[in-house]
C-alpha cells in the first residue's frame, strides 16, 4: 500500500539538486521544495518526491495541512542507558560549582544496581520521548557499566532501540581502578572489546568512544585514548571521540589524526585545532552538543568561525544525567542559533544531513531512501529556532512505523 503525502508547505529534502526555483543561496544545501508532495511505499521506502502539481497516484492520501516537513532529526550523540539522575549536580552547577566528570559514578552505581527491565524501561521512555520531539534516529552509547557485564548489558538494551551503538567503556576510570589506571585501559581494550565484537557482524557495537580529556581526573589523557582508539579500529570499530569540553586537550588532533567519524563537543579549540578540523572535512565531522554549554555554564563553541573555516559541523543532543539531561534536538538547534552563530538553515542541516554523516547514513529524502521524517506545526523550517520550547516538532508516524 502507497501512501501520498500532501500538504506540504515546505519540504526539505537535504537534496541539493532538489531546491527549487525560489531557493535561497543561503540554505541551497537544504534542497527546499515548496508546496511538496512525498510518496512513501508499504515498506516505509520513500518512492517519490516532487511539488506537488506533478504527484503521481497512490494507494492511500494524507493531507498534512500546510506544514513543513523536514527529514527526522539524526541524535548521533546520547547516553541514554543509565537509571537515576543528578538534579542535585545540575542545581549546585548552576549556583557555581563546576563540572569534572566525577558525578559520572554516581550514575555508574545506579545503573549497576538496576535490572535489565528497568534499564529498558528507561532507554524506551527516553528514546519515545526523542520521537515527541522529531528525531528518528539515534546513537547511543554504553559507558555507566564499566565492568565487563555491566557494558555489555548497557550495549544489549541499546541494541534493542537501535543499530547505532558506541562501545564508551572508556567513559571514565571507575573507582575500583583509582590506583591502577593502567589496568583498566588494558581491561578496555583487552577482555572488553574482545566480547563487544565477538559476534564479529552483529557486534554488539558500531564504534567505539574514549572521553579524552586530560582536565578531568577521572577521564582520560592523550596517551591513553589513543591506546583505546588505535585498540577499536583494529577491532573493526568507527572511531568517535569526545574532545576538547573542559579545555584544550588533544582530543580533536587525535581524532582527526586518526579518522575518527566524529570530534563531539569542542568547546575549546585553538587555531590548530579548527585547521586540523577542516584539513579533515569528508572524514571527521566536528559535533556541538549546545545542550551540555547550557547545564554546564561553560562558554558556548563559536560554531561560526569552525563554517567559515570549511568545517563539517553536526549538532546532536548528549542526552544523558549529567551533563545535558535533554533529549531535545529542537532545544539544541535554538541554542546553536541565538548563542553559537549558525544560520536556522545550518543548524537543521548540522542536525540531520551532518549528524547522519558522522553515523556513516545517507539522510536524504530522496527515492530509495527510508521514510524517516519529521512533521512541524508551522509553515518553514525557520519555526524550529524561532518558537524554541514550544513542541511543533514530532516524527511523522507512517503505517511501518
Ligand atoms: O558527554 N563528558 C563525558 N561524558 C558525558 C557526561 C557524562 C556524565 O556526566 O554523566 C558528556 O558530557
Ligand atoms: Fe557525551
Amino acid at each position: 500500500m502507497s501512501l501520498l503525502l500532501t500538504g506540504i508547505s515546505e519540504l526539505t529534502t537535504n537534496d541539493p539538486a532538489r531546491a527549487d526555483c525560489h531557493a535561497d543561496p543561503g540554505d541551497s544545501f537544504l534542497g527546499i521544495v515548496r508546496d511538496a508532495a512525498v510518496v512513501v511505499s508499504g515498506d516505509g521506502t520513500i518512492e517519490w518526491v516532487g511539488p506537488a502539481g506533478r504527484a503521481p497516484q497512490a494507494d492511500e492520501r494524507r493531507d498534512l495541512g500546510g506544514r513543513a516537513v523536514i527529514p527526522g532529526f539524526v541524535d548521533s550523540h546520547s547516553h541514554l542507558v543509565f537509571a537515576g539522575d543528578r538534579s542535585a549536580e545540575f542545581a549546585a552547577r548552576m549556583t557555581g560549582t563546576p563540572y569534572d566528570g566525577g558525578g559520572i559514578a554516581v550514575s555508574v552505581a545506579a545503573t549497576r544496581a538496576a535490572s535489565d527491565d528497568e534499564l529498558r524501561r528507561l532507554v524506551a521512555g527516553r528514546v519515545a520521548e526523542m520521537r515527541a520531539q522529531g528525531t528518528t534516529t539515534v546513537e547511543i552509547k554504553s559507558g555507566y557499566g564499566l565492568t565487563l557485564e555491566d557494558e555489555l548489558r548497557s550495549l544489549r538494551v541499546a541494541r534493542e532501540v537501535t543499530p547505532h551503538t558506541t562501545f564508551l567503556g572508556a567513559h571514565v576510570v571507575p573507582r575500583e581502578y583509582a590506583s591502577d589506571r593502567a589496568a583498566y585501559v588494558d581491561l578496555v581494550t583487552g577482555p572488553m572489546l574482545e566480547a563487544v565484537v565477538a559476534d564479529g557482524a552483529t557486534a554488539l557495537a558500531e564504534s567505539i568512544d574514549v572521553f579524552c580529556e586530560p582536565h578531568s581526573a577521572h577521564a582520560f589523557d592523550g596517551d591513553e585514548a589513543r591506546t583505546v582508539l588505535e585498540a577499536g579500529r583494529a577491532a573493526g570499530l568507527a572511531l568517535r571521540v569526545h574532545g576538547n569540553q573542559l579545555g584544550h586537550g588533544p582530543g580533536v588532533q587525535l581524532a582527526c589524526e586518526l579518522g575518527a567519524r566524529s570530534v563531539d563537543h569542542c568547546t575549546f579549540l585553538g587555531d590548530d585545532d579548527v585547521d586540523a578540523l577542516a584539513a579533515a572535512r569528508g572524514t571527521t565531522v566536528a559535533t556541538l552538543l549546545p545542550g551540555v554549554e547550557f547545564s554546564t555554564r561553560s562558554p558556548y563553541p563559536d560554531a561560526r568561525r569552525l563554517l567559515d573555516a570549511g568545517v563539517d559541523v553536526a549538532l546532536a543532543s548528549d542526552c544523558n544525567p549529567g551533563t545535558c539531561y535533554s533529549s531535545s534536538i529542537p532545544f539544541a538547534i535554538a541554542l546553536a542559533v541565538r548563542e553559537m552563530g549558525l544560520t536556522p538553515a545550518e543548524a537543521l542541516h548540522a542536525a540531520t544531513a551532518v549528524s547522519a554523516r558522522s553515523l556513516g547514513l545517507d539522510r536524504r529524502v530522496a527515492p530509495g531512501q527510508p521514510a524517516e521524517l519529521a512533521v512541524l506545526d508551522a509553515p518553514t523550517h525557520l519555526h524550529l529556532a524561532y518558537r524554541a520550547g514550544v513542541p511543533i516538532v514530532r516524527a511523522l508516524n507512517l503505517p511501518h512505523s
